[in-house]
């Protein structure tokens, strides 16, 4: 695709990559993605932000094709796909200088070998003038590594946010035309890579919720021309209390797991409590994710294989403790032959949770009446727990 004009002067650059299935070997794309750069020609000078993924590199490379020159790269976040194309970029203008935080520029002689050199560090909140734009940094960090920074162009009032606000879609759409494809998108972003930073990422908005954002131009995803409904969103998904709804990632062998969750679900939704269930064996984990955002209650349901839990059951116990979300709360659910620990495995891989372990339920072989009276007492202690703590909302 050939460079696209957003305003006088301010153009996006980059590539789609409607392909990419899967992100740093983990995470789900559905929808492919994008890896947005943008070029900004100042009366004086002309800034670069961001690159693109190298494999696309020929991409962004064809698009600078006919640009003259290039005094500045600033470069948000370290991470390959933002990052990765810079030393093309500098091969093809030497004289630039790349503009970074400090902690940025240690990472990216790491990363990519970039001479010192050719580096200009910034410090939380300095400008640049291009002549007639003036670039502000400001400092995010955790969105998504610890030295992200955003820049917001100060006359046209866009807010250049790299990973922060970004989603994963290749389309040929250059602003936002479906806000609900991009709110879920954006919400399985946070979800898989921010959520553990939460706390900090509430900071980060705190920064930001002064300056007056016409445009939020991330380098993932569509540009938002009415940004309101995004920020608030991050608001919502740092700072909100969870939900009254419990998240059941589950695998069943030979179906008394199942039996178990089924029975679960129907108590609960009996009470009024919302359920999610993933059944881990087909699952989209991004999914899972996403619902992690929300939930007050965790219950794992696994059947007992060598002595522990289900392999599939540790991977999502292991990606819960990573992703530190909300929940209060977490019981674990499930059936055995003949023994085992999977009760205790399980427990001891969620240290990062803060959350009140609700009396595990097992039983050998298939449940029998005196499980399911035990599910349908875990289903009120649920629904108490959630009433109790104020979590009331669907
Ligand atoms: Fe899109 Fe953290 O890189």
């Amino acid at each position: 695709m050939n460079k696209r004009k957003i305003r006088e002067g301010i153009y996006w650059l980059g590539a789609v990559d409607w392909n990419r299935r899967l992100f740093d070997s983990l995470i789900p794309l559905p929808d492919g993605t994008t890896y947005n750069a943008y070029l900004i020609e100042g009366r004086e000078k002309t800034a670069l932000l961001d690159s693109v993924d190298p494999p696309m590199a020929d991409v962004l490379m064809a698009q600078l094709d006919e640009v003259p020159k290039i005094d500045f790269i600033i470069s948000h976040h370290a991470e390959q796909d933002h990052s990765g194309s810079i030393p093309l970029v500098l091969k093809k203008f030497p004289d630039a200088k790349v503009v970074v935080t400090q902690k940025a520029k240690g990472m990216l002689m790491d990363l990519l070998g970039v001479p010192e050199g050719d580096f200009v560090t910034v410090v939380d909140g300095e400008t640049l003038s291009l002549g007639n734009k003036t670039l502000k940094f400001i400092y995010t960090p955790w969105v998504h590594w610890p030295e992200t920074m955003v820049t917001y162009l100060e006359e046209q009032r866009i807010l250049f946010s790299c990973d922060f606000f970004g989603s994963h879609i290749a389309s040929t759409d250059l602003f936002v035309t479906d806000a609900g494809r991009v709110h879920e998108a954006a919400k399985r972003y946070f979800a898989e890579i921010m959520m553990p930073f939460r706390s900090v990422i509430e900071k980060d908005l705190e920064k930001i919720k002064d300056l007056d954002i016409q445009m939020i131009a991330p380098s993932h995803g569509q540009i938002y021309d009415r940004p309101s409904w995004i920020l608030d969103a991050y608001r919502r998904w740092v700072g909100a209390e969870p939900k009254n709804m419990v998240v059941i990632p589950y695998v069943s062998m030979h179906g008394s797991t199942g039996m178990m969750v089924d029975h679960l679900t129907s108590a609960l939704v009996e009470k009024g409590v919302r359920v999610e269930l993933f059944n881990l064996a087909v699952t989209d984990i991004g999914k899972l994710a996403m619902a992690l955002v929300d939930a007050a209650t965790i219950v794992v349901g696994t059947p007992t294989v060598l002595a522990g839990p289900h392999p599939l059951a540790a991977y999502a116990a292991f990606l819960a403790n990573a992703l530190r979300p909300k929940a209060r709360f977490l019981s674990i659910i499930g059936s055995y032959g003949w023994g085992g620990k999977t009760v205790e495995t399980l427990a001891s891989m969620i240290p990062n949770l803060k959350v009140d372990l609700l009396e595990p339920i097992l039983c050998k072989g298939l449940p029998s009446k005196s499980e399911f009276e035990a599910l349908d007492r875990l289903a009120g202690n649920i629904e108490q727990k959630h009433k109790e703590s104020g979590f009331t909302k669907p």
